[in-house]
């Protein structure tokens, strides 16, 4: 799939990364792919740490929820929303601290893509939204998302992390499975 160029490291610092991987792999393409795969996963270790450096001695959720986002949201330029949506009361979200245009206040687990995530507790990674008909969409030029449950250590859902892109098919497994392991550490650290 195209996507967007890549933007390495600045200053010893992520400034934006986009994941950079061709269609039509020929060897060169191939080892390239690879090379953005291997930045990506040292991206995202990267940032686990920063934010665990960061949160060290932080116990208020909603500070925690606000650093998380400013961090992912100002590492990665192909998150174009960035947010949490809590579990206020039974079967409700409320929206938490979040980057980008503004989105809908309240989301009941029986909709949207969010609603999905916190009623199956499980990730939805969502390549193009228009094919999802239970999205519910905040803005118009999001083209795909991934949602990732935060549960507490008694597998009760505390909120979700919604992110949402205006690149089509831009979550890979590499987001996936890094989201789920920083939402796992939030969930552990904020029971
Ligand atoms: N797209 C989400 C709603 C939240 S806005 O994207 C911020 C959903 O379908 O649940």
């Amino acid at each position: 799939n195209l996507r967007p160029d890549s933007v390495a490291w600045n200053h010893g610092s992520l400034r934006s990364f986009k994941p950079g991987f061709e269609s039509q792999p020929g060897r060169h393409t191939l080892l390239r792919n690879m090379n953005e795969s291997i930045k990506l996963k040292e991206n995202y270790a990267l940032v686990q740490l920063k934010i665990e450096s960061l949160l060290e001695d932080e116990s208020d959720w909603v500070s925690a929820m606000a650093t998380v986002v400013s961090e992912l949201h100002n590492n990665f330029s192909y998150f174009d929303w960035t947010g949490f949506y809590r579990v206020t009361s039974p079967n409700l979200l409320k929206i938490g601290p979040y980057q980008g245009s503004h989105g809908c206040l309240t989301i009941p687990f029986s909709k949207g893509i969010c609603g999905a995530a916190a009623r199956k507790k499980k990730t939805q990674l969502v390549p193009n939204v228009h094919e999802r008909e239970d999205h519910i969409a905040c803005s118009s030029s999001t083209l795909s998302e991934i949602v990732v449950p935060v549960m507490d250590s008694n597998q009760n859902v505390l909120a979700v992390l919604d992110i949402d892109s205006d690149t089509e098919n831009v979550f890979s497994s590499s987001d996936r499975d890094f989201l789920e392991k920083l939402c796992k550490y939030l969930g552990k650290k904020y029971s």
